[in-house]
């Protein structure tokens, strides 16, 4: 099994931070690594929509001088006859040097990591985690203020699906002094595990509101986000809450003059089109990060020693703690089932629920960690 990442903490600091030179290298001078990929290929398998990232992995691929085989569109793959995750991964580890995938089930990144030969790169599991994103984000901040440090950052909008959020958060609770406002409306709050195993073993100051005027004045960042139509079960929950915060640019007269405003995008109404214009925007710019951080990871994970690409060599054993570790020790016991129904294990019979113990003494799923 090669190295692998399904969330941003699947890289130690030390490797975020070295991905993050590399994209600022990258963009220096884009020259010096237009073959440093030559020969080899990327696969994205999309089970669900995507424009950015897709394409930004692609674009990432070709301007390292590799070649993309794409999947599109599930109902035109063998998925629409009833492949599964694990043995698609095992197949097209027969054609391709690395693979990123997205799919609608948390925890399906992590069954085609641990089923393939070669590296995976979660390209978004359900409403789990989301890491590329997360590293398009760090590198947005990094090129704003230098380093992580020291950053109130509020959370807007569907908290509880967002696996952007869920990504960022983790990442951003390794930095010195960071603080989280949480603001979002009581049905869409972020995740218990996530405030047990992120924020509060991490000892962040966190506050939990619903109104995003009163935390604006706060932050450092506001990461906006859209309410995720698609993980609703019940519509008329999602008509309620669709346009319940609205950024526009009367509520930027409240943000801080250097409070900088992102957004993974799309946006639907979340974000009134008059905010572009303010310089406090950077969400156009964060698509554009997405690309070269996305460069920097293929060439982590395929080996780049700076001069050319070597074949990664890191053992399972030596990864340092995210979701990708936790196959390491996962346990089994035929009485265990994973009760999420929004995990790949009820989405797919053929997988063996696994269960890891967290650190208030419970089982949780290794796939979707609930
Ligand atoms: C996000 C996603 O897919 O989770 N988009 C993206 O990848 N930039 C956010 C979203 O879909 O709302």
């Amino acid at each position: 099994m090669k190295r692998s990442v399904i969330d941003t903490v699947d890289l130690s600091v030390e490797e975020v931070r070295q991905l993050l030179d590399t994209a600022m290298d990258i963009i220096a001078d884009p020259a010096k690594y237009a073959h440093a990929c030559a020969g080899k290929k990327l696969a994205t398998l999309f089970f669900e929509p995507s424009t950015r990232t897709r394409m930004s992995f692609e674009a990432a691929m070709y301007e390292l001088g590799g070649n993309v085989i794409s999947m599109t569109d599930a109902g035109t793959s063998s998925a629409a006859k009833g492949e599964t995750v694990a043995d698609t991964a095992k197949v097209v580890s027969n054609y391709v040097d690395i693979i990123a995938q997205r799919h609608p089930k948390a925890g399906a990144a992590l069954v085609a990591a641990a089923n393939a030969s070669i590296p995976v790169i979660n390209a978004g599991d359900g409403g789990h985690c989301h890491p590329t994103q997360t590293f398009a984000d760090l590198l947005t901040i990094y090129r704003e203020h230098g380093n992580m440090n020291g950053l109130t950052i509020g959370f807007c909008g569907d908290l509880l699906y967002g696996r952007t959020v869920h990504s960022l958060m983790a990442a951003m609770a390794r930095y010195e002094g960071t603080r989280f406002v949480l603001i979002s409306p009581e049905e869409l709050r972020v995740p218990r595990h996530l405030i047990e195993d992120v924020v509060e073993s991490a000892g962040i100051p966190c506050e939990e509101v619903t109104s995003l005027e009163e935390a604006l004045p706060k932050l450092d960042v506001l990461y906006m986000t859209r309410i995720q139509k698609e993980r609703f079960d019940d519509p008329a929950q999602y008509e309620r809450l669709k346009n319940v915060y609205v950024l526009d640019a009367e509520k930027m007269k409240l943000a801080k003059p250097d409070c900088i405003v992102m957004h993974p995008l799309p946006r639907v109404d979340e974000i009134a089109v008059e905010v572009d214009d303010d310089p406090r925007a950077r969400y156009f710019e964060q698509t554009l990060n997405g690309k070269y951080m996305r460069m920097a990871l293929i060439l982590k994970l395929l080996g780049w020693d700076g001069q050319s690409l070597t074949g990664a060599k890191e053992p399972a054993e030596t990864y340092p703690g995210g979701p990708f570790s936790l196959w390491t020790i996962a346990e089994e016991d035929p009485a265990y089932k994973c009760g999420n129904p929004k995990c790949i294990c009820a989405a797919e019979r053929s997988i063996r629920h696994k269960y890891y113990i967290a650190k208030d003494g419970s089982r949780r799923c290794v796939y979707c960690e609930q």
